[in-house]
C-alpha cells in the first residue's frame, strides 16, 4: 500500500514537472529569432524617424520622444532576445555572430551599455530641446553600433 501511494506520489510528480516544463518550454529557435528581427526593425525605424525630423526644417519635439521611448521600451530586455541555440548553428538564418554567447560578458557589456544609454537619452529627448538632442544623438545610436559592430554579421550580398 505504502508502495503504491509512493509511486503515485512519484507520478504526480513526474506530470507536474512535465506540465512545468511544457509552460516554460522556449519558442523554437525561428521564432525567437524572427521576432528579435521584427523588434530590432521598429527600432530601426523609430530611428529612422528620428533622424528625419532631425533633418527637417521644423523637428517635432514630440515624434522625437515617441520615437525615443519606442527604442526605450522595446530594447530594455535585449540580451534576452538571444537565448542560446538561436544563433549561427541554428540552422536558422541570422545575422547574429557566435561571438554573442562566446563572449557573453563583452555582449552583456553591449547590451548594458545600449540600455543605460536609452535611458541618459529618454529625459534630453523628453525635455524636447532639439539642440541638445542633436548634439546627443550620437552617444544614443553608439548603442546600436557599438554592438552591430561587434556582434553583428554584415548583410548578405543579393
Ligand atoms: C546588444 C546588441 C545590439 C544592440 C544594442 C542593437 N542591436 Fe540591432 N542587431 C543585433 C544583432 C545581433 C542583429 C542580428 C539579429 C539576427 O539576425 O538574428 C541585429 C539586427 C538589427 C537589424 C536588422 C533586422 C533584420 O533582420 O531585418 C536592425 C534594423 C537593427 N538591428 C537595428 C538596431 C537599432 C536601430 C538599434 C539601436 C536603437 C539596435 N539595433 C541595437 C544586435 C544589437
Amino acid at each position: 500500500m505504502y508502495f503504491v501511494r509512493s509511486v503515485g506520489v512519484l507520478l504526480a510528480g513526474a506530470l507536474l514537472y512535465c506540465g512545468g516544463g511544457a509552460a516554460l518550454a522556449q519558442k523554437s529557435p525561428a521564432d525567437t529569432i524572427k521576432a528579435r528581427q521584427d523588434a530590432m526593425k521598429s527600432m530601426g525605424s523609430n530611428l529612422k524617424a528620428i533622424n528625419e525630423q532631425l533633418k527637417g526644417a521644423t523637428p517635432d519635439a514630440a515624434a522625437i520622444k515617441t520615437a525615443v521611448a519606442g527604442i526605450s521600451t522595446t530594447g530594455k530586455d535585449i540580451a534576452a532576445w538571444f537565448p542560446a541555440g538561436t544563433g549561427p548553428d541554428s540552422g536558422v538564418k541570422t545575422r547574429a555572430k557566435a561571438e554573442i554567447w562566446s563572449d557573453a560578458a563583452g555582449f552583456k557589456a553591449a547590451a548594458d551599455s545600449f540600455v543605460a544609454g536609452n535611458a541618459k537619452f529618454m529625459p534630453i529627448a523628453a525635455a524636447g530641446n532639439i539642440d541638445t538632442i542633436k548634439a546627443d544623438l550620437k552617444a544614443f545610436t553608439d548603442g546600436c553600433g557599438g554592438c552591430h559592430m561587434k556582434f553583428r554579421a554584415p548583410e548578405e550580398k543579393k
